[in-house]
């Protein structure tokens, strides 16, 4: 699987909107009002922007092919068991950046994008899941 439109998404919204985080946690918080209770010590926002472009750099890496961005994955769903954030929240997360994605890109969104992203997400699912039968 290649994942260079999943790539080419990113870029569009890097040029279009300086800082998804307010869209992603919006969304993230309407879809899932249960979410926003877990981040109850950031109320200065400062976690939600970090996680989100730390989040970010493990999709680049993973679709670059790396191996660093699979085992922080696995990392973080181990430590965010701390947070009560279950795994399955992992996969809600990442489908959150992918629809404020499609709504940024709007015309510039293709079926062949999503498709890159359905991808990517079914390959973030099996490491979700590796990290759970690992501990
Ligand atoms: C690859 C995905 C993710 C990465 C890289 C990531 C990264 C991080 C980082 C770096 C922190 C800050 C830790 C600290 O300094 O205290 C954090 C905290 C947190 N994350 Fe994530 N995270 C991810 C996914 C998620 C998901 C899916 C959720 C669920 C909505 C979530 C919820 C939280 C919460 C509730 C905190 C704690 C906030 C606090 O109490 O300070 N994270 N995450």
């Amino acid at each position: 699987m290649t994942y260079e439109l999943v790539m080419q998404s990113l870029e569009l919204a890097a040029e279009r909107c300086e800082d998804l985080t307010p869209l992603v946690y919006e969304r993230l918080f309407t879809e899932q009002p249960d979410m926003r209770a877990l981040f109850w010590r950031d109320a200065n926002h400062a976690v939600k922007g970090e996680m989100l472009a730390q989040a970010i750099e493990a999709v680049l890496d993973m679709i670059g092919g790396g191996r660093y961005g699979a085992r922080m994955l696995q990392n973080e769903v181990v430590t965010h068991a701390g947070y009560d954030v279950p795994p399955a929240v992992f996969r809600t997360f990442f489908s959150v950046v992918v629809a404020t994605l499609a709504d940024l890109l709007q015309g510039d969104w293709t079926p062949d994008m999503a498709a890159q992203w359905q991808g990517l997400l079914s390959y973030m699912d099996e490491v979700v899941a590796s990290a759970l039968s690992t501990t």
